[in-house]
């Protein structure tokens, strides 16, 4: 609308006057709020901009390839992927705590997006090198390490966040959402063009599968899982609720599936099979500190279920989460 058109003309005017000639790294996660500052800085800037994408191997099924399709190949923006995949399966062999390891794909995944950073700080022929880091901080994010919000004394998971980067890195920092709350961002996402479908996208936690994939993460492990979960995702897209006319996606605020490393019985054609397990967890929330299960209609879990054990060779067993927030929380770990 109109009002958001007035906005992106002032936020824009904004960032050109910081920035001016210089050159600013963003780094991308496919989440809602870096891709629409990503979006921004780009409508202000352009070939300014260098996003770094950091593949950590544990995103969802094309989710690589959906981001660099989004923003170089729509948007025309300079992306760098880096595919550190190998790396972060690696050193997550062998560890099952899960503080562990969240503490591990936090560590490694700012190792690995400082030393991009690094290298376009430099700069190289046709880039003199960037001065800027951008994030795609939020108002809730900014009052939140303020401290206003009141901290419970208990740490349940610990969050990874790449808090004070920009000082490590000698860059100027610059945060175009600073000021939103996550609806106007997600309308302003809508009005700088970007797709709906990832405008509203669940959130997505930064440690990915490595936390939906109980214990030890395996590459053979993620490859099932990112299979049974883009059914799962694509079954919630596909089921609408006739009350309200809305998909079943829209109507939870977090689904996923969850890889359970244990083995059971069961029967295929005339054969036995002893094949791994997965659990749908879908959750309805306004603030994640709290969640109910969500009441999915039966036809929907049942179509998902033969979905998945009929196509994910490797899965013959799924069963749904029926536990609320608290006592059990959203993710398993
Ligand atoms: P829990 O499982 O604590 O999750 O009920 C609440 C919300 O936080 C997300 N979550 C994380 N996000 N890093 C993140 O960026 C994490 O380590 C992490 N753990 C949980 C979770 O997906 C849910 O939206």
């Amino acid at each position: 609308d109109w009002q958001m058109g007035s906005y992106i003309d002032e936020a824009v005017a904004k960032i050109r006057e910081q920035v001016g000639d210089e050159e600013v790294i963003l780094g991308l996660s496919g989440g809602v709020d870096s891709s629409v500052a990503a979006a921004l800085i780009h409508r202000a800037i352009g070939d300014q901009l260098t996003c770094v994408f950091v593949d950590h191997g544990l995103l969802r099924l094309n989710e690589g390839d959906m981001v660099m399709g989004m923003f170089e190949g729509q948007l025309h923006a300079h992306v760098v992927r880096v595919d550190a995949s190998e790396l972060f399966l690696k050193e997550l062999a062998g560890v099952t705590d899960p503080e562990q390891k969240r503490k591990i794909i936090g560590r490694l995944f700012v190792d690995v997006f400082k030393a991009e950073a690094e290298k376009l700080k430099a700069g190289d022929k046709g880039h003199k090198g960037a001065q800027w880091l951008a994030q795609g901080t939020i108002y809730p994010d900014v009052v939140e390490s303020g401290g206003t919000k009141t901290k419970k004394a208990t740490t349940i998971k610990s969050h990874h966040n790449v808090g004070g980067l920009p000082e490590q890195l000698g860059l100027k920092l610059l945060e175009p959402l600073r000021e939103l709350f996550k609806d106007e961002v997600r309308g302003l996402g809508v009005a700088l063009g970007l797709p709906h479908s990832m405008v509203y996208r669940h959130p997505f936690p930064g440690p990915g599968l490595g936390v939906r994939i109980l214990g030890e993460v395996k590459k053979e492990y993620a490859d099932l899982l990112r299979r049974a979960d883009a059914i799962f995702i694509e079954e919630l897209r596909n089921c609408t609720d006739p009350a309200t006319g809305k998909t079943w996606y829209d109507l939870t605020s977090q689904a996923f599936t969850v890889f359970l490393p244990v083995k059971s019985v069961g029967v295929m054609g005339d054969g036995r099979t002893y094949d791994y397990v997965v659990a749908l967890r879908a959750v309805q929330t306004s603030d994640f500190m709290t969640a109910d299960w969500a009441e999915l209609p039966y036809g929907l879990l049942k179509k998902t279920s033969s979905r998945i054990i009929n196509e994910v060779r490797g899965i013959n067993r799924v069963t749904y989460d029926v536990s609320s927030k608290p006592p059990a929380t959203i993710e398993w770990e």
